[in-house]
């Protein structure tokens, strides 16, 4: 893809809360399905690609919320996380034919295997780092002929399943929805180059981010295959580049020096993922280094986990920062900011234009009236 195509910006949905400050409940909006509903249908006016919808204990359930925002939307992708070791894959591959039946082929699927050992005992998955991947490898071989509608008998160290192949209700897209993938250690490395589609990173520093790329795409040359590349980044647009940065030390303004002890404690029990600790490594809970590359910022890491660095500018600033990523290969853009619902708006009003991504024009239907005409079709 040439450096300067448009790239594909998605939004994300908080489903474990949002507000205008890290670190406080000033402001604190809890993730009730009426504000995700306003964020999710503002997203899709403004003309996003789709919204990422997160999964852990702590997420509002994104299968029930993407299904219940499916009729409330009409472009909108829903690109909802999906969690190996807590459910059957050929239940899991039903699922999601139906969900994209539901929304007319706007389901996307990101596979999480998940780094907190203690969330994942919550949900019963007790296996070690390699072992869970091991675990979603399988998964994934059983999912992707399921949703497929192949046949299939397989037998792994976890999982096993025996199947004629026929789905009856199965997905719009073919074969099935795309896959897409977040994991920085070796073993996901090569879950993600046998299986999916997309690979995606937080936002680390182009330059790592091109030799995390070299890594993933030596994995899927192994196994004969291609992938696309993804970066999930806070963004922090304002006209000016003072005002962007004001904006980011305000964000922080609230945290105090116990609420980031309490983040480095958390962030213990997550030693075994990979991709966090290379998010963390970036910071090192200095509050007084935290612009780690130009305009990249690394303040949101300090309270939040996952996704830890923002980029920071006025919207030209902010586009030459997405464009060094395009570079190394991103063709997609998973950004967020906070609060979610005004910062959709200053992205699409700021970013778009500098991006050249095109605002949609005028309103396809009445939403939802479509959706109570439509029904569920099996196979013929
Ligand atoms: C873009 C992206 C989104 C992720 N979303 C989730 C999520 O919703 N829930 C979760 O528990 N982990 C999520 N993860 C974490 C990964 O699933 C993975 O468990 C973690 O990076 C540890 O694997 P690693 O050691 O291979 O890096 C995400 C990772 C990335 C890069």
């Amino acid at each position: 893809m040439p450096a300067d195509a448009p790239l594909r910006l998605f939004w994300f949905l908080p489903t474990s809360g949002d507000g205008p400050y890290l670190g406080s409940q000033i402001g604190w909006r809890p993730a009730e399905f009426g504000y995700m509903r306003e964020i999710a249908q503002a997203a899709d006016r403004l003309g996003f690609e789709g919204v990422l919808l997160p999964t852990g204990p702590s997420c509002f359930d994104g299968w029930t919320l993407a299904s219940a925002l499916a009729p409330l939307t009409e472009r909108l992708k829903f690109l909802v996380a999906l969690r190996p070791g807590i459910i059957a894959p050929a239940y899991a591959a039903r699922q999601a034919a139906a969900l994209d039946q539901i929304l007319g082929g706007r389901l996307l699927l990101n596979i999480v295997t998940g780094g907190n050992p203690a969330e994942l005992a919550q949900d019963g998955v007790h296996l070690a780092h390699d072992e869970r991947y091991r675990q979603t490898e399988e998964f994934l071989t059983i999912w992707r002929a399921a949703a497929a509608g192949l046949p299939i008998r397989f037998e792994g160290q976890h999982l096993r399943s025996e199947s004629p192949g026929k789905l009856v209700f199965p997905s719009v897209q073919k074969p099935y929805p795309p896959l897409y993938f977040g994991g920085s250690s070796d073993a996901g490395l090569d879950v993600a180059g046998k299986h999916v589609d997309y690979y995606l990173t937080w936002g680390e520093p182009p330059e790592a981010v091109a030799e995390k790329f070299a890594a993933a795409r030596a994995a899927a040359a192994r196994h004969g295959r291609t992938l696309r590349f993804g970066l999930r980044i806070h963004l922090i647009v304002r006209e000016t580049e003072a005002e962007a940065w004001d904006a980011a030390e305000r964000l922080i303004s609230k945290v105090t020096d116990e609420a980031i002890e309490a983040a480095r404690e958390r962030r213990l029990r997550l030693a075994e993922s990979e991709g966090q600790r290379r998010m963390t490594a970036l910071h090192g809970f200095r509050r007084d280094a935290l612009e780690i590359a130009p305009n990249l910022w690394a303040g949101v890491g300090l309270i939040r986990e996952g996704a830890g660095t923002a980029l920071v500018g006025d919207p030209e600033t902010v586009a030459a920062g997405l464009r060094a990523y395009q570079a190394v290969g991103v063709d997609t853009v998973i950004a967020s900011g906070y609060p979610h619902l005004e910062e959709a708006y200053k992205v699409a009003e700021l970013l778009f234009p500098a991006l050249g991504v095109e605002r949609p024009r005028g309103e396809r239907r009445i939403v939802g009236r479509d959706f109570a005409e439509s029904r569920l079709v099996p196979a013929s």
